[in-house]
């Protein structure tokens, strides 16, 4: 008896050793990263979101950078010194007792604001130096999922189980500003993104559906993600954002780049699967006072007839949204009153001109588009150009937030058709940028990418550039039969180069002129014309040639027509055709040609992918 508890209690000790020692190793195996965590990573950041993955001999770069930079984080760590900053003044009265959350915090003293309540660091792994912006923005992605669909990279999040509800986010912003790219600092967008989720998950919302958050940053909040109209109180670099969060909760909801589809339009697998409209049609059908289809038309006279057939074919589509035209004075009485006709409210502006254009040039009032920032009696717009047609409904655009748009070429969206949310204070700050921010290409689009670097992808067919960048007769063979094909299968047109009430109704005229034939389809050509024919006799006579356009083109006719280019009249499969080189013929009549317009064209490096087409960098 006396003999059997000795030996019980020794197997109890040496239980309690291997228990012991178990624990040790169990715990040391939890807190060393695996190996494979490493390749889980690596292949997370590497993830080819182009057909063709390109980073392959950079795997082991990059894997190894990874390495190194996580060891040198743990080494810094203990020696990291904490940052005396002063906290904002208006945080004296902002309440006792409350659960606040700090978000890359960590080098901040925030001892100051225990007694505001508890203080809750809310970590996740920092993205690596070498996640680049284009891994979550790339140029093409698989929409129509002909191969295997497309993927963004996880960008790392909190663990959101480990906490409980906050009532006041605290963020650390990081701001390289004036570093080129600063405003495409993946780090700096993973931190918005951390806040608005841990607001949405795990913030207590008032009862207006708002809450507290508090950004330390020298450049202001992504407007994307946190509006300039949230700020309720500034103070140095602090600011007080008290952000609706029935909006937050819908943007994080969306993919977190342009890497996929905002808008799934097709059912997985088959291309022409289209997507049921018919369950979304309850929600977008009443119509609703406060979103309008909008356009613009400043400077000249050119676009009239455009702005005309847009309305009429928004109208087929049976929208019931408002049709709204911005023009300026140089539009004339009669063709107000065609335009009006046609379907739009007109409202006058006073253009806008880019401070950086020379004068006179051809865009040197393009910032005129940010009018559209001041109707404010609309909660959202849809923006379109006027050398857009439009051949099914859009209105379920209205459920997406700004900056909702169509990739154009690398990380660039189109600006072609925009969901547009007015703000008197987004005007205010778009006009206060105007000298700072520098337009690639001297247009409202460059200048709306740098403002709008978060923004969401529409499918391109809901604005299908007419261009063919490859030679190849599959892309116009592709291309053609999309616009081509009744019912329509694109949502729009965007007609690209010469536009089609430039041209006689024949063929498309781009043909005419050697370097216009990336824009040449007799099918878009076609479909343009028939809705012209579809309207009222009084709205055509808008789109009638100028007896100058008429000179024009027989002059461009007679110069292709002796050089051969138009055998055979280029039709469909239009790119089978010799193109011929014409001599000279820019400088007689390319410049001219729309209004004073330049079409600038810019050779793709890369070999030719066949959906990529449509993106290149095309001013328009
Ligand atoms: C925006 O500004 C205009 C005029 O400056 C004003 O009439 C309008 O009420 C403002 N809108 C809002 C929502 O404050
Ligand atoms: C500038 O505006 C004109 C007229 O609306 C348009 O034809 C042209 O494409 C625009 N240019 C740029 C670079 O956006
Ligand atoms: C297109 O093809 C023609 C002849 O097939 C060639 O001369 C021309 O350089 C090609 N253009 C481009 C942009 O590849
Ligand atoms: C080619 O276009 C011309 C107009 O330039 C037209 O007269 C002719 O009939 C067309 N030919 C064919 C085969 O379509």
């Amino acid at each position: 008896m006396f003999m059997s508890t000795s030996a019980k209690s020794l197997i109890i000790r040496i239980n309690f050793i291997f228990l012991a020692f178990f624990l040790v190793v169990y715990v040391a195996l939890l807190l060393y990263p695996s190996a494979s965590d490493y390749h889980r990573r690596a292949a997370s950041l590497v993830r080819c979101s182009l057909l063709e993955c390109h980073h392959k001999n950079e795997n082991g770069i990059m894997m190894k950078a990874i390495l190194e930079e996580s060891i040198n984080v743990n080494k810094l760590k203990p020696r990291r010194e904490l940052i005396k900053r002063e906290k904002p003044s208006f945080l004296n009265n902002i309440g006792y007792g409350m659960k606040i959350g700090m978000i890359n915090m960590d080098d901040e003293d925030v001892s100051e604001w225990r007694e505001h309540g508890q203080i809750v660091h809310v970590s996740f792994e920092k993205v690596p130096e070498q996640f680049e912006w284009k891994a979550i923005f790339p140029e093409w992605i698989d929409e129509e999922e002909e191969y295997s669909g497309s993927r963004c990279p996880e960008i790392p999040m909190p663990d959101w189980e480990e906490y409980a509800l906050m009532d006041m986010i605290v963020v650390k912003l990081p701001c390289k500003k004036p570093e080129v790219g600063w405003n495409r600092d993946v780090f700096r967008l993973q931190v918005h993104l951390a806040a608005a989720n841990a607001a949405v998950k795990k913030g207590r919302w008032d009862w207006k559906g708002r809450m507290k958050v508090v950004v330390l940053s020298k450049c202001p909040a992504m407007v994307e993600l946190f509006r300039c109209e949230e700020v309720v109180k500034r103070e140095g670099e602090w600011w007080l954002y008290r952000p609706e969060m029935w909006r937050l909760e819908q943007k994080v909801s969306l993919p977190v780049g342009s890497c996929n589809l905002a808008l799934p339009l097709w059912g997985k697998g088959a291309i022409n699967e289209r997507y049921d409209i018919s369950k979304i049609k309850s929600m977008t059908e009443k119509p609703r006072k406060r979103e309008a289809y909008v356009t613009v038309l400043h400077s000249s006279e050119s676009y009239v007839c455009g702005a005309i057939t847009l309305a009429q074919s928004l109208i087929r589509t049976r929208t019931r949204r408002d049709l709204l035209l911005l023009l300026d004075t140089s539009i004339s009485e009669p063709k107000r009153v065609a335009l009006s006709r046609a379907g739009w409210s007109l409202r006058f502006i006073k253009r806008i001109r880019n401070p950086r254009a020379e004068k006179d040039s051809y865009n040197e009032y393009n910032y005129s588009k940010f009018r559209l920032w001041q109707l404010t009696d609309y909660d959202k717009l849809i923006f379109i150009d006027a050398d857009i047609i439009v051949l099914r409904n859009i209105d379920l655009l209205f459920h997406f937030p700004q900056m909702t748009a169509t990739g154009n070429d690398a990380h660039i969206f189109n600006s072609g058709i925009m969901v547009i949310e007015p703000s008197n204070c987004t005007f205010r700050m778009l006009m206060h940028r105007r000298k700072e921010i520098i337009s690639y290409n001297g247009g409202d689009q460059g200048y709306l990418n740098e403002i709008f670097v978060w923004w969401h992808r529409l499918p391109r067919r809901v604005n299908f550039l007419k261009n063919f960048w490859s030679n190849s007769s599959i892309e116009a063979a592709v291309k053609n039969q999309l616009f081509g094909s009744e019912p329509p299968k694109l949502y729009s047109i965007h007609y690209l180069g010469l536009k089609p009430w430039l041209c006689y109704r024949d063929y498309d005229c781009n043909w005419d002129i050697a370097d216009q034939h990336v824009y040449a389809s007799d099918d878009a050509h076609r479909r343009w014309w028939q809705l012209h024919d579809a309207m009222p006799e009084e709205l055509q006579q808008l789109c009638r040639l100028s007896a100058q356009r008429k000179i024009e083109l027989e002059w461009n006719r007679k110069i292709a027509g002796q050089s051969g280019a138009l055998a055979g009249n280029c039709t469909d499969g239009g790119i089978a055709v010799a193109r011929v080189e014409i001599e000279g013929i820019e400088e007689e009549h390319g410049d001219r040609e729309v209004g004073g317009k330049k079409l600038e064209m810019e050779g793709k490096d890369s070999t030719f992918r066949v959906h990529a087409a449509e993106e290149s960098g095309v001013i328009d």
